[in-house]
């Protein structure tokens, strides 16, 4: 889709091999993802469809989960430790599978590594001042990115004449961390959530979290059917094809499997894991 680049941005456009793995990087190099929790999951999802044969890291911040209410040098300081760790695993690529994370540390992360494509992601403003009807948009995401200079150009500049309405979603995020995807608490605060917006005429809503695409079955019984929700997940997966793609970086062959970590409680995630990820799969302590 056209607007997809808007929102899910390449480090560099040079075609060259990441400096970090070097002249020659295998195409079958893994690409390293990560988030604040599993929320990044429903990335990583989006990119075992559409590129089955990459071999995937995945890293959940979990032991400081959420980042939606941490300070952005917090969150910058969790990006560079978390980027090295993935470039020590032989990363090609680095996708950053969260709104809040990218808002605080993206910039960052790439005058850090100039040469390495880095994928991030922000909420989906562009398509969703196209899509609505009503001239009303709400968006769903944390306050970390609600309240950054990040977000605040991306409405400048996609917005126009669209009314953008933001709802910050605390507690939201540490429900779904719980795997409590269908839950009466969980309906009770995302219900709290969403109704002033629709009282106010959204008929677009735009989940600006990766964790949210995991509700989206909850919240779409919350809302009319004429309601479209818009995630970012499928738009990341094609931008990270096409960097890896420009750099002749695309792996071939058999599907590969993920690898995860956690820097929160191993056991926790592995549990949520067949929920979140369709397969369990081992975590090991990050
Ligand atoms: N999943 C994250 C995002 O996309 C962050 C959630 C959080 O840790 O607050 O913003």
């Amino acid at each position: 889709m056209p607007w997809a680049r808007a929102f899910a941005s390449c480090g560099s456009s040079a075609i060259r091999p990441a400096r970090c793995v070097g002249a020659g990087v295998a195409n079958n190099a893994p690409i390293g993802v990560f988030d604040s929790g599993v929320g990044g999951l429903s990335v990583l999802g989006e990119i075992r469809a559409l590129l089955p044969a990459e071999s995937l890291l995945y890293v959940a911040d979990s032991g400081h989960v959420p980042y939606g209410e941490k300070s952005a040098e917090f969150i910058r300081e969790r990006c560079r430790g978390i980027a090295a760790f993935l470039l020590g695993q032989g990363a090609k690529a680095l996708v950053l599978a969260c709104n809040t994370a990218t808002a605080a540390g993206v910039a960052e992360l790439r005058e850090l590594y100039p040469q390495l494509p880095i994928i991030g992601m922000e909420p989906a403003v562009k398509p969703a001042a196209a899509a609505t009807r009503s001239g009303v948009v709400g968006v769903l995401a944390t306050t970390g990115t609600l309240k950054s200079a990040k977000f605040a150009a991306l409405l400048d500049r996609f917005a126009g004449d669209v009314r953008v309405i933001t709802q910050p979603c605390p507690g939201l995020v540490e429900r779904i961390e719980a795997g409590e995807l269908n839950g009466a608490a969980t309906r009770a605060l995302l219900q709290g959530y969403v109704a002033p917006l629709l009282a106010e005429g959204c008929d677009t809503l735009i989940l600006g979290c990766t964790h949210y695409p995991f509700i989206k079955p909850l919240l779409r019984g919350l809302v009319p059917a004429s309601t479209s929700l818009i995630d970012t997940g499928a738009a990341v997966a094609r931008q990270l094809q096409r960097c890896l793609g420009e750099r002749q970086l695309l792996a071939e062959g058999a599907p590969r499997a993920a690898c995860f970590w956690s820097s929160g409680d191993t056991g926790r995630m592995q549990a949520v894991l067949p929920l979140l990820w369709g397969e369990a799969a081992a975590v090991h302590g990050f």
